[in-house]
């Protein structure tokens, strides 16, 4: 451990989440201070290693956290912000700019946020993106679609939309949805539907090097899971398969050409059905959401939210990190929403289990095995029977909302 002072890591967040974030943070001798929101005060945050919690009513409220936290930093030697949530990177991004601390600012953080951009940059650095359009100028729009075959997505270029992402058959409903959308129209973008598989890569970067860097495939596409419901599943690849290695130099590629020198980033990517081809899809500048950790920490001995703290700390320090060694062993996870209250996994007792969710109205499971066909066998199963068990069916909305990065 170093002999500077104690260095101090200011952690936002909107959601519950990322205890092992800052459980490393304080192992690594850093002072955590955590700003959340006053709803989500009781949860279980690690508070042994918190050294002080500010609440606020509304994180959302930009304004109001700006003057909360300069007024907080009259006291504290801050050194720096950081969001554990995708709703709370841009408030991170806009304060870092404003008290000038390091790390990305508002246009660095923009390349992971808004999905427009993802597209231009990576589509710009040769990788290959679904045909896409900005929805803006009519013309163009009409362009598009008579170059590109249905279905499209329309899809709000960040989170920020109530309405989500649409799935659109013809011209004609497009534009009805383009209509409806108002003045909101400008915050969307149109783009080739690409029927395939999906997988996600979730690697953390250090001195703009993938330190690591873990390729999983969802069981089903997450557009089907939201918006048709079911289990959710996913399971980590083997190293050495040619999908996983294709994936991991992709992955290098992207976070080259969007610009994350270093922190945590979640990646995912279409492999065509049509083709076998794969395309980038979306990625985030933080840890994969849905207990995605969890199962990569089981399967690798590796937790992406700890190895980023870590970063943090070396980079603050003036350090060097160390990356981590992972193991390869083969993990599940199986997630639905759950008609009961607190669903019974007791009739769930293979040996292979190694992380039961604990969660009102959920059922989960991790399964780890160092035989991929073993993991194989019981995700089948598993999916199978958590359908009939614990399978609520729930209005689309609410389980988009609840399943899909955990808001
Ligand atoms: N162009 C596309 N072609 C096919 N499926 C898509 C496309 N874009 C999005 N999807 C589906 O919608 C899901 C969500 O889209 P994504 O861009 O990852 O947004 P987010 O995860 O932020 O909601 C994807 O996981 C995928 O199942
Ligand atoms: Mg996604």
């Amino acid at each position: 451990m170093s002999d500077q002072r104690p260095i101090t890591i200011l952690v936002i967040s909107s959601y519950f989440k990322g205890e092992a974030f800052i459980e490393e943070l304080k192992r690594q001798g850093a002072r955590v201070l955590l700003l959340t929101e006053e709803k989500i005060s009781g949860e279980p945050w690690p508070r042994g290693s918190i050294d002080e919690v500010f609440l606020m009513p509304d994180l959302t409220r930009h304004q109001d956290v700006t003057y909360a936290v300069s007024y907080l930093c009259r006291s504290q030697a801050i050194d720096q912000i950081i969001a554990l949530d995708e709703f709370d990177v841009e408030t991170a991004a806009a304060l870092r700019e404003h008290l000038r601390m390091p790390g990305m600012g508002i246009t660095a953080t923009r390349n992971f946020r808004d999905k427009l951009v993802m597209r231009e940059k990576t589509h710009n650095a040769g990788i290959l993106v679904p045909d896409f359009t900005q929805v803006l100028n009519y013309e163009k729009l009409h362009e598009f679609m008579n170059r590109v075959p249905a279905p499209w997505v329309l899809k709000p270029r960040a989170e920020a939309s109530a309405m989500g992402i649409k799935k659109v058959h013809s011209q004609d409903e497009l534009w009805n949805n383009v209509n409806h959308l108002g003045d909101r129209q400008s915050y969307f973008l149109l783009e080739r539907y690409v029927p395939g598989d999906v997988f996600h890569v979730d690697s953390v970067t250090w001195d703009g090097k993938v330190a690591f860097a873990n390729v999983s495939k969802y069981g089903r596409p997450p557009m089907n899971v939201y918006q048709e419901g079911g289990v959710f599943v996913t399971q980590n690849l083997s190293n050495n398969s040619e999908d996983a290695k294709a994936l991991k130099k992709l992955n290098i590629q992207v976070i080259k050409a969007l610009g994350l020198t270093s922190g945590a980033a979640h990646a995912e990517f279409i492999k065509g059905y049509d083709d076998g081809q794969f395309y980038f899809l979306e990625v985030a500048a933080r840890v994969g959401g849905a207990n995605i950790s969890d199962l990569i920490e089981r399967a690798t001995g590796v937790n992406p939210w700890a190895e980023w703290a870590k970063i943090v700390v070396a980079e603050t320090r003036g350090e060097v990190y160390q990356p981590a060694k992972p193991r390869q062993e083969y993990g599940g996870l199986i997630v639905c929403l759950a008609r009961q209250e607190y669903p019974d996994l007791s009739g769930y007792s293979d040996s292979e289990i190694a992380w039961r969710m604990n969660k009102k109205q959920h059922a989960g499971i991790i399964v780890v095995s160092p035989e991929q066909q073993r993991v194989q066998e019981l995700v089948d199963s598993y999916t199978q029977r958590f359908a009939t068990d614990f399978l609520a069916v729930a209005p689309p909305k609410q389980s988009a909302a609840d399943m899909h990065d955990s808001h």
